[in-house]
C-alpha cells in the first residue's frame, strides 16, 4: 500500500546545521530545489552511457534524488562525526518522534497518568500501512517479544516439527528452543546458501523437499518459521514463495521480520502469513522497546488455511471467543498482545508518529532508495572484490534487502573464519577513517566450511547517500590491504 511521494518542500522542519559539509556543498552546487529536477535528467543520461557499469547507473540513480534524500536527512539528530551504518541492530528517532515521545512522557506525568490500554485508536493508525486491520497489528516490545508471542502461543503437541534455516536469529530459536524441550517439537533445520548463485526458487524447492522429506518419514510437520532477511547474510528469504509451501502442505506461517517494518514496503494481509513479527526500533526509527507484531486474524484469499489455535501467554486481554473462519474477525487478537497491565504509552505514541512520517515520506520510496543503496554497494563491492567476496544475493530482487553482508579480506580471504580478525576490522572503520563507519560483523555457517564465517555487514537507509557508499567502499578497500 504505496503511500503518495511528497516533494522535497513537504519534509517539515528541516535543520540544516547538522548537514555535513559535503551536503551543504552539493545543495549548493544544485541550487537547491529548482535546480533538482533539471540536474536530475542529466546525470541520469551520463550515468547510462555506453561505457557505464551498472553501478554507475545505479549511482545516478540515487543522485537524481539527492536534494529529496538531504531533506529527509535533516529529520533526525544524528551525531555528524560518525556516519552510522549498523540500523539492522538500531535505528534512530527522527526529531518530531522525540518530541512526540517528551510531550506525552511529560504529559503523563503532569496528569499521573496510566497505560491501561490495549491502544486500539494507535494501531488503527499504523495497520492500513502494512496492509492489515487494526485487531491484526499489535504492538509488542520488539522482535524477540514478538516471536515468543507467537511460538510460545501454538497449542504445539508432542513431535511436531517445526522447518526452519540454520541461519536464524536468538529472538526466534530461544523460544523456539523452550517449545522443545516444553511441549516435545522438533526442529528441523535447512542449510542456508550464501552468496549471489541464488534465486527466490531456491528457497521454494529447498523448504518444499524438506517438509515432503520429513512427510515421507511419517514426521507430523506443522510450521514454516524463517527469517526475512537474516540478520546474518541480509538474504530475504521470499515471503510469497514460500508462502506457496506454507499453504500447499497446510502449515502455521511465522515469520522473523526484524528489518522488515520502515524498510520495505510490505501488505501483510495479501503477503497472507499468520504472524511476522518485526522491530518498532530498527528501520521504523521508533523507540527501543516497540515491536510491530502482524497476527493474521480473518480469511483472506492470500491465505484461506484456517486460524491457528494460538493462545496469548503474556496479557490483561483474554476472549474466549471461536476464532473466525470467514473474513470478518471475530475479536481483537491483537489486543492481547499489546495490553498487560499498565503499558508505557508514550511510547508507542512516539512509534506511531515515526510510521506517520515514513507514510507522509513514502514506504514504496524509501524501500526504493534503500535497496538501490544497497543494490549500488554490492556492485561496487563485486567489482573491487569481486563477485564471490559477497555474501548477499545481488542479482534476484526477491532476495534483497538493504543489508549487505561480505568477506571484506582481499589478501587472505581464509581470514573471515577469524573471529578477532573480523571484530578488528570492524573496530578499525570506525576509529581509524574520518567518517567514523559504524558497521557490524556476524557468525554463520558456510555450507562446506570447516569454521564459521564472521561477514562484515553494512545497512544503507535514508539517511545515506551516494557518496557515503563511495567513502565506505574506499575506506574498506584500504583497511582490507593493510590487514
Ligand atoms: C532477524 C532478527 N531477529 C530478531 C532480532 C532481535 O530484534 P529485537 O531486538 O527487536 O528483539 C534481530 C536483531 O537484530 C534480528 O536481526
Amino acid at each position: 500500500m504505496p503511500a503518495a511521494a511528497p516533494e522535497a518542500s513537504a519534509i517539515a522542519t528541516v535543520d540544516t546545521s547538522r548537514w555535513s559539509s559535503k551536503r551543504r556543498d552539493f545543495l549548493r552546487m544544485l541550487g537547491y530545489g529548482a535546480g533538482a529536477a533539471a540536474l536530475g535528467p542529466t546525470l541520469m543520461a551520463c550515468g547510462s552511457s555506453n561505457s557505464a557499469t551498472r553501478a554507475d547507473d545505479l549511482r545516478a540513480q540515487l543522485v537524481t534524488d539527492e536534494a529529496f534524500w538531504t531533506a529527509v536527512q535533516g529529520l533526525f539528530i544524528l551525531d555528524p562525526s560518525k556516519t552510522f551504518m549498523n540500523i539492522g541492530t538500531a535505528g534512530s528517532m527522527p526529531k518530531l518522534t522525540l518530541d512526540v515521545f517528551d510531550e506525552k512522557n511529560r504529559a503523563k506525568a503532569r496528569d499521573s497518568g496510566n497505560g491501561y490500554s490495549n491502544l486500539r485508536n494507535l494501531r488503527d493508525q499504523v495497520a492500513p500501512s502494512f496492509g492489515v486491520g487494526g485487531d491484526e497489528l499489535a504492538f509488542s516490545a520488539n522482535t524477540s517479544s514478538g516471536m515468543c508471542h507467537a511460538i510460545l502461543g501454538l497449542d504445539w503437541q508432542p513431535g511436531d516439527v517445526i522447518v526452519t534455516t540454520n541461519h536464524e536469529h536468538g529472538g526466534g530459536d530461544t523460544p523456539l528452543a523452550i517449545a522443545q524441550d516444553r511441549y516435545g517439537i522438533e526442529v528441523s533445520r535447512i542449510a542456508m546458501p550464501v552468496g549471489n548463485n541464488q534465486t527466490a526458487a531456491t528457497y521454494q524447492n529447498l523448504f518444499d523437499e524438506r517438509v515432503r522429506a520429513l512427510k515421507n518419514a511419517g514426521k507430523r510437520v506443522r510450521a514454516m518459521m524463517w527469517s526475512s532477511p537474516t540478520y546474518k547474510t541480509g538474504t530475504l528469504l521470499p515471503i510469497a514463495e514460500l508462502m506457496e509451501v506454507v499453504k500447499a502442505h497446510e502449515l502455521i506461517s511465522i515469520v522473523d521480520g526484524a528489518h522488515l517494518p520502515g524498510m520495505m514496503n510490505y501488505d501483510y494481509g495479501a503477503l497472507g502469513m499468520d504472524f511476522m513479527s518485526g522491530a518498532g526500533h530498527k528501520w521504523q526509527c521508533g523507540p527501543g522497546s516497540t515491536g510491530i507484531l502482524i497476527i493474521r486474524n480473518k480469511i483472506r484469499a492470500s491465505n484461506p488455511l484456517p486460524l491457528p489455535k494460538w493462545y496469548p501467554v503474556h496479557t490483561s486481554s483474554y476472549s474466549t471467543q471461536p476464532r473466525t473462519t470467514t473474513g470478518t474477525e471475530t475479536f481483537d487478537i491483537a489486543a492481547s498482545v499489546t495490553s498487560c497491565g499498565s503499558v508505557h504509552t508514550p511510547m508507542f505514541e512516539a512509534l506511531v508518529s515515526a510510521c506517520l512520517k515514513w507514510d507522509e515520506i513514502g514506504r514504496e520510496k524509501i524501500q526504493t532508495y534503500d535497496l538501490t543503496l544497497a543494490n549500488y554497494l554490492k556492485e561496487r563491492i563485486a567489482e573491487r572484490w569481486g563477485l564471490n567476496a559477497l555474501y548477499s544475493p545481488k542479482d534476484d530482487p526477491k532476495l534483497c534487502c538493504a543489508l549487505t553482508s561480505f568477506n571484506p579480506f582481499r589478501n587472505s580471504p581464509n581470514d573471515i573464519m577469524d573471529s578477532a580478525k573480523s571484530s578488528q576490522f570492524v573496530a578499525r572503520m570506525l576509529s581509524d577513517y574520518p567518517q567514523h563507519f559504524v558497521i557490524r560483523n556476524a557468525n554463520f555457517e558456510v555450507i562446506g566450511a570447516p569454521a564459521q564465517h564472521y561477514g562484515v555487514r553494512v545497512s544503507t537507509h535514508l539517511w545515506h547517500d551516494a557518496n557515503d557508499v563511495d567513502a565506505l567502499v574506499d575506506a574498506m578497500w584500504d583497511l582490507s590491504g593493510r590487514m
